[in-house]
């Protein structure tokens, strides 16, 4: 996920121009090139996205091409998914951890939001933590980690600084 320095990741009116916004150029740091993005994105073997940060995927151009995508939702009506790679969810989500995803897929992607984010780890079913600090206070939003996330240790990993000012985090879980 991709938060401001405050804590953010999303404006109160859910724009995210400020993602690419005018960038600090941080000299020290590595830049990837698209050839490189693609090949990263080729390693993920499925999405998992709340039905918010679904919708707004798609008034974005959906960025997640045909991997498969599971968006948990527990809204009566259908969500209408103009896509064949697209499957909902409703339900308990080790259920869904345990029976669907752990036995089809290796690499989840969990891309959020922030209520979706805070109950997967809650429940212990996130084992690696890609946090992304974007140069920029917006001084309001959503909040990356609420109120309801219980004290957790996790490991350091890697940090990743880049020309753009941005400063990649990667965490696993205690024990994986
Ligand atoms: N900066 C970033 O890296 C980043 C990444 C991802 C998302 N975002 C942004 O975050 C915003 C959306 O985040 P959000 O926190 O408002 O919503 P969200 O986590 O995307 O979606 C929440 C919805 O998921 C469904 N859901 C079903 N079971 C759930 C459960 N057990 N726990 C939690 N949710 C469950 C519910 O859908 P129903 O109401 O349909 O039942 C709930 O309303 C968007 O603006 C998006 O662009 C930013």
């Amino acid at each position: 996920m991709v938060s401001s320095l405050d804590g953010f990741i999303a404006k109160k009116d859910n724009s995210v121009s400020w993602l690419e916004g005018p960038g600090s150029v941080y000299e020290r740091g590595v830049s990837i090139s698209d050839e490189e993005a693609a090949a990263f994105l080729k390693t993920i073997d499925c999405y998992v996205l709340g039905s918010r940060t679904y919708e707004h995927a798609l008034q974005l151009g959906w960025p997640y091409g045909d991997t498969p995508a599971i968006v948990i939702s527990n809204r009566k009506w259908p969500l209408a998914s103009t896509r064949k790679s697209v499957e909902f969810y409703s339900g308990d989500l080790k259920t869904l951890v345990d029976t669907k995803l752990a036995p089809r897929y290796r690499n989840i992607w969990l891309v959020g939001g922030a209520m979706l984010s805070q109950r997967f780890l809650d429940l212990g079913l996130v084992d690696e933590i890609k946090l992304t600090i974007a140069p920029v206070l917006l001084g309001g939003g959503l909040r990356l980690f609420g109120d309801s996330v219980a004290e957790q240790r996790w490991n350091l990993k890697d940090v990743v600084a880049y020309k753009n000012g941005f400063v990649e985090l990667s965490y696993s879980a205690t024990g994986a």
